[in-house]
């Protein structure tokens, strides 16, 4: 399993260090950890954490260097982090970062060989006309548009409407977006990407952490409020 910590914007270099001071000794698992700290918390957050806690970023630019006003480049994160989110909800519906935008980024952190965390996910009115799956394709398609596949992708399916409410899909929900995403990547890229692993986000805790994780198609979570707290996150973690 791989369970990923999602801080958002917050968390400052004091509170970075405190979260792993603790963290680290409450962690004992096997799955995969990967925080994403932001960008000036990163270096510390690498230097705090235990060796087989992976550090990410929560965005990235798809140029190199050059006249990009607040934008942080591949490069510049590499020494400090594997792994890159790209098309959060936040930045998707926040930033309005449009498919074409997350695709040039994709292509950018494959070329840099970050593993990615793809969002797609949608809205309460998208779900209420019954779009999820059109709105998913779309996301899916046009976001991994003339990429070669790689085991450094990675999906999280991740409802809007799920997001910082404390309302997570239900098993069925989740499972019937997990199945569609599994079909749209092979149709996409052939068998070989059937076990892409695609997590699942949207108000995970550890109330409700058993029942996500018993569901076949889930191969991991994307946490966000419950990733703050070193205690709770630890047990999320620490789920066998
Ligand atoms: P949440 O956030 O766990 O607070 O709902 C998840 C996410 O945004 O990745």
């Amino acid at each position: 399993m791989l369970v990923a910590g999602n801080w958002k914007m917050n968390k400052n270099i004091k509170e970075t260090i405190l979260f792993f001071k603790k963290f680290n000794k409450l962690l004992k698992t096997k799955n995969k950890i990967v925080l994403f700290p932001s960008f000036p918390c990163i270096f510390v957050a690498r230097n705090s954490a235990s060796k087989t806690i992976s550090i990410g970023a929560q965005n990235v630019f798809f140029e190199e260097k050059g006249e990009f006003t607040g934008e942080v480049s591949c490069s510049q994160l590499k020494p400090f982090c594997d792994f890159v989110i790209l098309g959060h909800s936040d930045r998707r519906h926040k930033f309005f970062e449009s498919n074409q935008l997350i695709n040039k980024k994709i292509k950018k952190a494959f070329e840099s060989k970050f593993k990615v965390i793809l969002c797609v996910g949608e809205t309460l009115k998208e779900k209420n006309k019954n779009k999820t799956n059109s709105v998913i394709s779309n996301q899916l398609k046009q976001s991994l548009s003339k990429i070669k596949f790689t085991k450094n992708l990675f999906i999280a399916y991740e409802p809007v409407w799920a997001i910082g409410t404390g309302k997570n899909a239900n098993i069925k929900d989740i499972t019937k977006a997990h199945s569609f995403i599994q079909k749209t990547l092979v149709s996409l890229f052939g068998k070989k990407a059937e076990k892409t692993q695609i997590l699942y986000g949207g108000s995970v805790k550890p109330e409700n952490m058993k029942e996500i994780f018993s569901i076949p198609k889930v191969s991991g979570v994307l946490v966000g409020g419950a990733s703050l707290n070193p205690k709770t996150f630890a047990k999320i973690a620490n789920f066998k």
